[in-house]
């Protein structure tokens, strides 16, 4: 075969059967692919043929100029970029923000997706908001006032996140933020044009006061919260301290947009969102369904009232017109299922025995170490012994074959100390021992 050139003939398709003694389907799915990448030519009535090289420019071309239009401008994308990397072979994540694979409900998702694509409406339009049904689930999910018209479908939390903060704040606006908090919401705030500022918490999520003083100090009119299992310190906003944000963003007139990721990811029983509580139109609640689930099950939810939830709306139908379709159908039929309670409950009772794990094994293997287990979520947040370098510490985990992400990555300004964030839901669960071993043979000595 490799022996025909441009114009020549390829054999039959019986013939290639014969000679590789493989099935019509893998012939013609060869055929298929070859052709898809314009390597054959087939001739109605005459044959299939190697085609010519494409035509054009010979070589490789001087793209240098691209860097000057593009200019100055960068976009970050260090934190994204690290969640969605794939680990090599061999090596272990104690890394990254999705349940392993053994944790995700892919019988339930398979037969959700199966019955989505057979009906015969699926890959029509939906209302720009997303589909009713889908909405009212959410609305009921988080219950207090919110109805199927306050709920906007969002093609996953990041592209809700990015929705939000663009239709919530103007290029060069303020946008505060916990201290230590997702970068994957700093990077969006800062391609955006947005200052994120950071504004420090304690073991009980933010401290309403310096939230006040954040508030004043900037004029910002959007404050990001993680009230529930705050990635990455697991933080749970203290039950008192629910008002206190709520009355500080109004004594702003500023919106709060309540991430809550991790609503499905708890350990302990959950108090209830924010948004239960507002009164007055301050949150904006994002509900995302993919940390219970699968990273491609990119199902997210806003839900807003009053002019915001149209702003939102509109943002996103600008941005995206709608989610697919059959996504929205699945992961109705998903969340829908009885199924979806016991998934629930079972995450729940893995998160916990992999936490504690991963918690003792930190403790017994790596000196100095200090950690909070976290009530859910999917991370330990560890303190390094002293000042040690977090960053070279995750490069040199890397070389002894386990991903760990450097704490500096969650600042958005200057660290009060070195951490690191391990994951204990991304390995599979026989690996997070080994996980912690291979941390112990880079981890810094304690100086003290
Ligand atoms: C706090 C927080 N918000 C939002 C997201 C976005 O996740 P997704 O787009 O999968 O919903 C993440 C992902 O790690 C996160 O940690």
């Amino acid at each position: 075969m490799g022996a025909l050139r441009p114009g020549d003939r390829l054999p039959s398709s019986r013939e290639l059967m014969r000679r590789h003694r493989v099935s019509p389907v893998t012939v013609s799915r060869a055929l298929g692919l070859l052709a898809a990448e314009g390597l054959i030519v087939t001739r109605p009535g005459a044959g299939t043929y190697v085609a010519d090289p494409p035509r054009g420019v010979a070589g490789a071309a001087d793209l240098s100029w691209q860097t000057v239009a593009l200019g100055e401008r960068t976009i970050q994308a260090d934190g994204v970029l690290r969640l969605l990397a794939l680990p090599a072979p061999g090596v272990i994540p104690l890394a990254g923000g999705y349940l392993h694979q053994d944790l995700q409900p892919s019988r339930a998702l398979g037969t959700a997706m199966a019955r989505a694509s057979r009906r015969p409406d699926a890959w029509e339009r939906v209302p720009v908001a997303g589909l009713p049904e889908l909405r009212s689930w959410f609305a009921r999910a988080v219950g207090g006032a919110a109805t199927v018209d306050d709920v906007l479908i969002a093609g996953g939390g990041q592209a809700a996140l990015s929705v939000a903060f663009r239709a919530l704040a103007p290029p060069g606006a303020p946008v505060l933020v916990e201290s230590p908090t997702y970068p994957g919401a700093m990077e969006i705030a800062r391609a955006a044009g947005l200052r994120p500022v950071p504004v420090p918490m304690d073991d009980d999520g933010v401290l309403p006061e310096l939230l006040a003083e954040a508030f004043a100090a900037t004029g910002a009119r959007v404050f990001h919260c993680q009230p529930l299992h705050a990635n990455p310190t697991g933080a749970v906003l203290a039950p008192d301290r629910h008002e206190q944000v709520l009355a500080v963003a109004r004594a702003a007139g500023a919106f709060v947009v309540e991430d809550d990721y991790a609503r499905y990811l708890s350990i302990e029983a959950p108090p209830p969102p924010l948004a239960r509580y507002d009164a007055h139109g301050t949150v904006v609640h994002l509900a995302s369904l993919t940390k219970a689930t699968a990273p491609s099950m990119r199902i997210a939810a806003l839900v807003a009232r009053g002019p915001v939830a149209e702003r939102l709306r509109t943002a996103h139908a600008v941005d995206t017109f709608f989610v697919p379709r059959p996504l929205q159908e699945a992961a109705l039929e998903l969340v829908s299922a009885p199924a979806w309670t016991r998934h629930l409950k079972s995450v729940a009772a893995h998160l916990r025995s992999r936490r504690n794990l991963l918690a003792a094994e930190v403790t017994a293997r790596l000196p100095g170490a200090r950690l909070r287990p976290p009530a859910g979520g999917l991370h330990l947040w560890v303190r390094l012994p002293g000042w040690a370098d977090d960053a070279a510490l995750a490069d040199e985990a890397l070389r002894a074959g386990v991903v760990v992400t450097p704490g500096r990555l969650f600042y958005a300004a200057e660290p009060p100390g070195a951490y690191v964030r391990l994951a204990y839901g991304a390995a599979a669960e026989t690996d997070l021992a080994e996980g912690v071993r291979r941390l112990a043979t880079v981890w810094p000595t304690p100086t003290t």
